[in-house]
């Protein structure tokens, strides 16, 4: 039974990855009339779904009974302040990742930031040996350094770009390439600390979810109010919203949900294994199916 939930969790997050990267850097990149989303806005919408999904879903634990959906919550994050500050930090940090994640593909092509983002598989597996004492094999590091070989060859600058593309772009792929690279610390160690909290205490998965999904909305709604507050003002919460914003605030709530479940009944540098292979879905179906809509660099 969890072997299998392993599995399904895994194939889930395969096809979660890859449909949230090639939806998100579509919806930024897309020229619509009137203004364009904010994507503080979007981490914050995707937050709060989030916490509405695993709220139904400790209601489907507690046998849909109102009252236990009541006591569950009371008694295990309004009663437990302590236990519930724990998550401050993986939030904060997930915070801050999921807005730097949009400035990376507002500024690099889809293939590039999953390529790059990798490197977050050498992040968690660092993070995870020296807070979890995880050991790794020498096959592992070896496909580790493998992965990183392949990051590198993908930066290097292609000969078959237009120099004068090229200057235009140094500015804007540098400021995607820094993004990433912080994600990837922040992602290796949100990631570890989660699973470290998820495995060494009782609380359920989904509790955890809604602990941090609390954080993450508060500390979301600061990095609105922060960065853009004044176009908040002028043209509303909701500025810029359509289907396709829709689609990708509820792949980045599913993808919460689905991550919780994958570090939970697999562990997180499985996780960067399995999101690896979406590298492979996203730079085939972006060449064959999405080039018309791929800036020019
Ligand atoms: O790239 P990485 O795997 O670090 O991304 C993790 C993503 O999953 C972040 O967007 C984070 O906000 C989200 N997450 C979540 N709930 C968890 C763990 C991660 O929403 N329990």
């Amino acid at each position: 039974m969890s072997a299998n939930l392993k599995y399904l969790s895994l194939g889930i997050l395969v096809f979660q990855t890859t449909s949230l990267v090639l939806t998100m850097r579509y919806s930024r990149t897309l020229k619509e009339e009137g203004p364009r989303y904010l994507s503080s806005t979007a981490v914050v919408v995707a937050e709060i779904l989030k916490i509405m999904a695993c709220v139904l879903l400790v209601y489907k634990d507690s046998q849909c009974s109102l009252r236990a959906l009541n006591r569950v919550l009371r008694d295990e994050i309004l009663n437990k302040p302590m236990e519930t500050m724990k998550l401050a930090v993986p939030s904060g940090i997930y915070t801050l990742q999921n807005n730097l994640l949009y400035v990376a593909l507002s500024n690099l092509d889809a293939a590039t930031y999953q390529v790059t983002y990798q490197l977050k598989i050498l992040t968690t597996a660092l993070f995870s040996v020296s807070m979890l004492s995880k050991k790794l094999g020498v096959y592992q590091w070896l496909s580790l350094v493998i992965l990183m070989t392949g990051v590198a060859f993908v930066q290097w600058p292609s000969d078959a770009q237009e120099p004068d593309a090229k200057a235009l772009s140094a500015g804007s792929q540098f400021v995607g390439l820094m993004a990433v690279l912080t994600a990837c610390f922040s992602s290796g160690f949100a990631g570890v600390y989660f699973e470290k909290i998820l495995k060494e205490t009782k609380q359920s998965v989904w509790i955890r979810n809604i602990q941090l999904g609390f954080f993450g909305s508060v500390f979301g709604l600061m990095g609105v109010y922060v960065y853009d507050g004044e176009l908040v003002s002028q043209n509303g919460f909701f500025q810029g919203y359509n289907r396709l914003t829709w689609a990708v605030v509820a792949l980045q709530a599913l993808g919460g949900l689905v991550i919780a479940a994958v570090i939970k009944y697999a562990d997180n540098i499985l996780k960067g294994f399995a999101t690896s292979l979406s590298i492979i879905l996203s730079t085939l179906i972006s060449y064959f199916w999405l080039q018309d809509f791929v800036p020019t660099r």
